[in-house]
């Protein structure tokens, strides 16, 4: 009897499925108003639970690479899709529909100046239409990841800068988002608060979140264990993949690669989570 037509067999011996993509640019390129190029027909396409560094100097298009992503500007040319999502195509409540299944770290923070650090992460939550127990469970956990369960009635104005940048990232990973973009995380960070910083965001990743973070910081993206890509003259190049680095490589940011998940992390990340963006 031929292998082919035993079907038990057939199954046992397929190749295992790759997880869905849940980025993907394809030829894009972006002019801004004074006609400089500052992406061109850039292609990158991820898969759910990838991380990834963009780095590159000032100027070279990495927040505009991210703002193609959560649909902040649209490419002049080429298509942008999220979880298969034609992002490029949203407009209006279909926009913010699909922006608030992303967790954004903005390189601006866009904090909202006259609420609490708890209430601006709680309120990604409420805009989910989470119940009031739940945020409570998240909320507090969230805050002791990134140092500032003690500065949670404060106002944004009463926070460092660091500070503030810290309370961006609670409120892009309170709610475990299947995708996270996040925008020199820890540009104003020190050593030590950016490998913190890291450190939940892999562990986000390790939940299967896809991650992308942006940074100018070389050192710092070379660190980690991750892949890297550089922006420079408008392409985006492999710096180092996810294989290439050596062995023991990881240990070089002690531990940001092998911190055990937190439990707050377990809960939200569905198991095909290209579906919870559509
Ligand atoms: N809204 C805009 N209108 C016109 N030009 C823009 C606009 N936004 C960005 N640019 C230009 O596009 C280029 C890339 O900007 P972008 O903010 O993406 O760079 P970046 O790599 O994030 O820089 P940085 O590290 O300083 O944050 C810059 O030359 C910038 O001046
Ligand atoms: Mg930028």
């Amino acid at each position: 009897m031929p292998l082919l037509s035993n079907p038990n067999r057939v199954s046992s011996r397929s190749a295992p499925t790759r997880p869905p993509v849940m980025v993907q640019l394809k030829a894009v390129s972006k002019v801004y108003s004074n006609r400089i190029p500052c992406l061109k027909h850039v292609n990158l396409t991820l898969r759910r639970g990838d991380f990834l560094f963009v780095i590159g100097p000032s100027g070279t298009g990495k927040s505009t690479l991210l703002k193609l992503l959560y649909g902040a500007e649209q490419a002049t040319t080429g298509q942008v899709k999220v979880a298969g999502v034609d992002v490029g195509a949203l407009r209006g409540d279909r926009l913010a529909k699909f922006r608030r299944k992303v967790g954004i770290v903005f390189q601006d923070y866009k904090l909202i100046p006259n609420r609490t650090v708890a209430d601006n992460v709680a309120f990604v939550l409420q805009a989910q239409g989470r119940r009031q127990r739940e945020i409570q469970r998240r909320l507090l956990p969230t805050l002791k990841m990134v140092g500032l369960d003690h500065r949670a009635e404060a106002l944004p104005s009463q926070l460092s800068g660091g500070e503030q940048q810290r309370v961006s990232i609670a409120r892009a990973i309170v709610s475990t988002p299947p995708l996270l973009l996040a925008d020199e995380p820890t540009g104003n960070l020190d050593f030590e608060n950016a490998t913190q910083i890291l450190r939940t965001l892999q562990n986000l990743n390790g939940y299967g979140a896809t991650v992308i973070v942006t940074t100018h910081d070389r050192q710092l993206a070379m660190l980690s264990s991750q892949p890297v890509m550089e922006l420079r003259q408008g392409q985006l190049q492999p710096l180092r993949g996810p294989t290439t680095h050596p062995p023991g490589y990881e240990q070089n940011l002690s531990g940001v690669a092998n911190t055990p998940p937190s439990r707050t992390n377990s809960q939200g990340l569905s198991a095909n989570t290209a579906k919870t963006l559509g």
